[in-house]
């Protein structure tokens, strides 16, 4: 009867796993879909305590206690504008956790007392003779090798993105030959630990010079990366914890028969690599560059590294905050682009008060949400959920790009790159090829920014120059909040 109890939370778990990821990838479901991922790990975790009997819940509890109080206090102390930095921890984190289990498992089954206890050594035993023989091996050098680079890669992304490092690539010459001669070597040392070494001291030094090159190499992969680049970094780091979580579980299931409860670390690190590859790879898409030249590195420094029409801007429109609001007033439909001077301007709730006058004033507003605006997936959405803007406004790339040209006014609201319309018609632009918000299509085009300071991708937008676009350079939030006062007066 436990056994049934036990597997049947486990499968349930599972699927609460799958279908939480699913409604995860809709804005309206999200919050539901993080609900029941949340209760398919409760279901996963009671079940693992039935499953083992008897435990020591004084270590448990208290890593509950201080790692639930040093989360909890971190999320909700977190600026909205801080989420990828946050993220990129957790993601160390969790590298850190399964290289950690992992290797405890393998001390436990390799040596009777702490590994430094020389004179308990067997010394006869070769690493393939513990329980799962050389299955727990290999799987133990993965989990060491991804959740090591992990842990320090997700350390220097952090570092980057909270500015306590400098986010501008650091490209150390001959870099691609260090990466490779490391990984080399990392390959080698697992492999001797695994099959070539008798004496467990030595596969024990083995294992830890295989952690510390994947700890070097956590480094070196992440440095020459710019610091707009992280959030692609991040997502796949993301991926990478979930493989080393899964290797983990590889490790227990092998090394200890019998213990089930690994199952779910393997389905559940097997869906965060998979749910974190499949979205590095759409924000890639969204980017219009290869995963490849991501991490090779060197592009998208903090300033941006763009090298594409660089001339002078001519015949802008400058354009005021009262002007702005008699083009809004009586507008049939308007569309609001958001962009990353958004998040900077913190302008969130000034734009809902924006959209909420022009609604009683009996305009159609919409969103126009670019899936890579701002600095990290869903960055927008979530800024415009804090501003209780109702989901039904927002809508993606696609479905939104036919109406720009039925629209009286396009307000773009500290987005550049993903309003340039370079990406479509000068095949010379670094960003060429990639998917835009047609806004240029609108009727009236309302730019607010401060000044014609590029974007992300450093280059010049043709937007602004276009005959119908009107620039108002100012702070976003103060731009707008001027347009309400505005339209309230008229
Ligand atoms: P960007 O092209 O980066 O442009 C943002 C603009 O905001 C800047 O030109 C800046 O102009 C303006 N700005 C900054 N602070 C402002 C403020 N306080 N008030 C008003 N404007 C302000 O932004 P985007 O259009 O959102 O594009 C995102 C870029 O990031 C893309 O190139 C994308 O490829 C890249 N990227 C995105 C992601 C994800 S997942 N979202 C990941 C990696 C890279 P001023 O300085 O003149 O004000």
């Amino acid at each position: 009867m436990t056994d049934f109890l036990v597997h049947t939370s486990y499968l349930v778990g599972a699927g609460c796993f799958i279908f939480g990821i699913k409604r995860m990838s809709r804005v309206r479901t999200a919050q539901a879909g993080n609900r029941l991922a949340g209760i398919g790990m409760l279901l996963a975790v009671i079940a693992t305590f039935i499953a083992l009997g008897s435990v020591n819940y004084t270590w448990i509890i208290s890593g509950l206690i201080v790692g639930g109080a040093i989360g909890g206090i971190l999320a909700k102390r977190v600026e909205m504008t801080s989420m990828p930095e946050l993220v990129a921890l957790f993601n160390g984190l969790g590298g850190a956790a399964s290289f950690l289990v992992a290797l405890s498992m393998f001390f436990k089954l390799r040596y009777s007392g702490w590994w430094v206890e020389l004179d308990k050594l067997d010394i006869e035993k070769t690493l393939s003779e513990i329980p799962g023989g050389g299955t727990t091996g290999i799987a133990l050098a993965l989990s060491l090798l991804v959740g090591g680079l992990t842990l320090s890669g997700s350390v220097i992304a952090f570092a980057k993105l909270s500015g306590k490092m400098k986010g501008a690539p650091i490209l150390l010459p001959a870099r691609h030959l260090i990466n490779l001669g490391s990984f080399a070597a990392m390959i080698l040392f697992a492999g001797l630990a695994v099959y070539a070494t008798t004496g467990g001291f030595i596969t024990g030094l083995l294992m830890i010079l295989v952690l510390l090159i994947a700890l070097a190499l956590g480094v070196l992969l992440v440095i020459p990366i710019g610091g707009a680049d992280m959030p692609v970094v991040i997502s796949l780091l993301n991926s990478y914890s979930g493989i080393a979580a899964s290797m983990t579980g590889f490790v227990l299931l092998s090394a200890q028969q019998g213990s089930e409860g690994a199952l779910m670390l393997i389905v559940c690190g097997a869906l965060v690599g998979a749910a974190g590859i499949i979205l590095t790879n759409l924000m890639c898409k969204a980017m219009n560059r290869s995963l490849i030249n991501v991490l090779t590195g060197g592009f998208g420094d903090t300033g941006g590294g763009g090298t594409g029409d660089n001339s002078e801007y001519e015949n802008v429109t400058s354009f005021g905050a009262e002007e702005a609001a008699m083009l809004l007033d009586g507008a049939p439909q308007v569309i609001i682009v958001p962009g990353y001077g958004l998040a900077v301007a913190q302008a969130q709730h000034a734009i809902a008060e924006l959209d909420a006058i022009l609604e009683k004033n009996g305009t159609v507003v919409k969103y126009a949400v670019h899936p890579v605006a701002g600095r990290m997936p869903g960055h927008m959405n979530v800024l415009l959920a804090e501003a209780n803007v109702s989901y039904d406004k927002l809508f993606d790339m696609d479905d939104i790009n036919g109406e720009f040209k039925n629209t009286a006014v396009a307000i773009v609201v500290g987005a550049n790159d993903v309003v340039n319309p370079a990406a479509t018609n000068d095949p010379d632009s670094p960003i060429a090829g990639m998917p835009i918000l047609n806004c240029y299509e609108a009727q009236n085009v309302i730019v607010i920014k401060r000044s014609l300071s590029p974007g992300y991708a450093g280059i010049k937008n043709s937007l602004f120059e276009y005959p119908n676009t009107m620039m108002i350079f100012s702070d976003a939030k103060k731009a707008v909040q001027e347009m309400v006062k505005e339209l309230k007066d008229l």
